[in-house]
This record gives structure tokens, sequence and C-alpha cells, in this order.
């Protein structure tokens, strides 16, 4: 299976890096384009693969094809490769709001597509990526593609018209996660612990309170009870960010994150 990447940055090097240390893929059988020279020879340092400055090259080499760029970018580059592309490869898009539809219109074919979004925790094989397809995407080349997507994180698959929900709750959302440790970290500093142990104990508890909720299958509420012993210290900082909306900040936060999406969605 040939493996195509069109831009060489923060996304395609992450999943670069977890589909080649995944062993399914040989060297030769991942291309990946870019304009700029720096990113192609670190990745090829790295991992081997083939390398070029010309999009068409990877498009007329993949099976199955990525497109890495920004979102704005994606009409130009498939107008650069729809002479080239073969008619059965799968486009893989990874843009928020660029719909399956805006693909095959801009690509100027039906074109087997699936629109993902993947986020970066991809970088540490700890990505969360959802998959859908368009009706040309046929049984065999849509499992081979949740099968290279799989090799970087978990994969949902979701009809289209949720896709727009998607940045909100893991696409964009590590950032809201750093925030947290930030600032937590902060605190434990400002409490005088040294700054490297802060930040490591305050992203070591999230890690282990998301393996929590994820191996015990226990509701949060319910974790959350159990750390709050009557009358202690967890409850006090519990009413603490209930009384400044921390809930309500993170919805609020997801749901103008989702707005936002779907404008992209509209004008994309
Ligand atoms: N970052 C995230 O957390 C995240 C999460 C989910 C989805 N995404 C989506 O993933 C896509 C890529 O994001 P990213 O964070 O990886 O962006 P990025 O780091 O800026 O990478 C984009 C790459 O595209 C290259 N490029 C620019 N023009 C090009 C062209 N005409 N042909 C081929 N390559 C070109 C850039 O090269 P130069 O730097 O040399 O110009 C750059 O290496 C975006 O659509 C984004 O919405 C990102």
């Amino acid at each position: 299976m040939k493996i195509g990447f069109i831009g060489c940055g923060n996304m395609a090097t992450a999943m670069i890096a977890g589909i080649m240390d995944s062993g399914r893929y040989t060297p030769g059988e991942v291309m990946v384009s870019n304009p700029s020279e720096g990113k192609l020879i670190a990745v090829q340092k790295s991992h081997g693969i083939q390398i070029t400055q010309d999009n068409t090259k990877v498009a007329a080499f993949a099976e199955i094809l990525v497109l890495a760029v920004k979102p704005y970018l994606y009409e130009a580059v498939a107008n650069e490769i729809q002479e080239v592309i073969l008619e059965s490869t799968v486009v893989v898009t990874i843009a928020a709001g660029v719909s399956i539809e805006k693909m095959q219109v801009q690509l100027g074919r039906p074109q087997p597509v699936v629109r993902t979004m993947p986020n970066t925790p991809a970088l540490v094989k700890a990505g969360v990526t959802a998959v859908c397809r368009s009706q040309e995407v046929s049984d065999d080349l849509y499992q081979e593609t949740i099968q290279m997507l799989e090799s970087f994180g978990k994969v949902f698959e979701l009809p289209e018209s949720k896709m727009d929900v998607v940045p909100a709750i893991s696409g964009s959302a590590p950032a809201y996660i750093y925030i947290l440790i930030e600032a937590m970290a902060d605190a434990g500093v400002r409490d005088g612990l040294p700054r490297q142990m802060a930040k490591e104990m305050a992203a070591q508890t999230v890690l282990g309170a998301a393996k929590m909720v994820l191996d015990t299958g226990i509701h949060p509420e319910e974790l959350k009870d159990r750390v709050c012993t009557p009358g202690g210290t967890t409850i006090e900082a519990v009413l603490t960010l209930e009384k400044n909306q921390f809930r309500a900040a993170v919805q609020e936060a997801m749901k103008v994150c989702t707005k936002k999406t779907k404008e992209l969605t509209k004008s994309s």
C-alpha cells in the first residue's frame, strides 16, 4: 500500500512517525511533499521515506493520499493534483470544515474521500481521529485507511453530519488541557514546588485521571466524588471551581469552537 502526504508540518510529521513505527509500511511505500526542504530532510533522516517538493509526484504515487496542508490551501492543492491522481486513490482530508462534497467538487470528480479529524497527540501515539467516508471508498481501502490511522491512536467512526463537533472535543481540545496543566504547574510553583516537578506532577495527574476514566469505565462524577473526603481539602477546591464556572467555561469554549467549525464548513 502506497501512502502519500502533501504537506510536511506538525500533523503530517506526527502521522508519519506513527505509521513508520507501526512497522506496517516500508520506507519505499511512503512519500511526502513540502515546499521548503528543511522539514523534508528531517523526516527522511528519521524514517528513510521518499521526499519531494513536487505535490504531483506524491499524488501520482499514492493509493492513500493525506492532504496535510492548512484548510485554505486545499483548493489550490486539489487543482494542482487533479490531473495526475488515480481514480481509485483514497484522498484523506484532515482539515476542520472541509466536507466530502466540497473536496470532490474541488477535485472535479467523485473521488473516494475519507474525511478525518486527528489531533496532535498522534505524535506520541495517543491520538484521537474521527473518520467518515464517501460512498466511493471500497470496504478494503477504508479498512486499510483506518488501520493506517490506528497506528497513531484511537479511531472513532461517525456520520459526516457529526464531524463538525469533533474539533471541540479532540482536534482543538489538547490546547485546553495544556492550559489546565500550565495553570496547575504555575500554582504549584507559587506554593514552592520546583517548576519541572510541578509540570510533571500536573501532566501525570491529567494522564492518570484520564486512564481512570478509560480503564475503570466508572462515571467521572463518581470518580470525582471518591476523591472528595467529607470536610476535606478536595471539596474546597471543587466548590471553588464551581463558583468560578469551570464547567460552564469549558462547555462555552467547546460551543464556540463548534460554531466556528460549522462556519468554516459553510464557507469552505
Ligand atoms: N495542528 C493541529 O492540532 C491539527 C489538528 C487537527 C487537524 N489539523 C489540520 O491539519 C492540517 C495541517 O496542520 P498542521 O498543524 O500540520 O500545519 P503546519 O504545521 O503549518 O503544516 C502545513 C504544512 O504544509 C506545507 N505547505 C504549505 N503550502 C503547501 C503546498 N502548496 N503544498 C504542499 N505543502 C504545503 C507547509 O510548508 P512550509 O512550512 O514549508 O510552508 C507546512 O509544512 C490543517 O488543515 C489543520 O487544520 C491540525
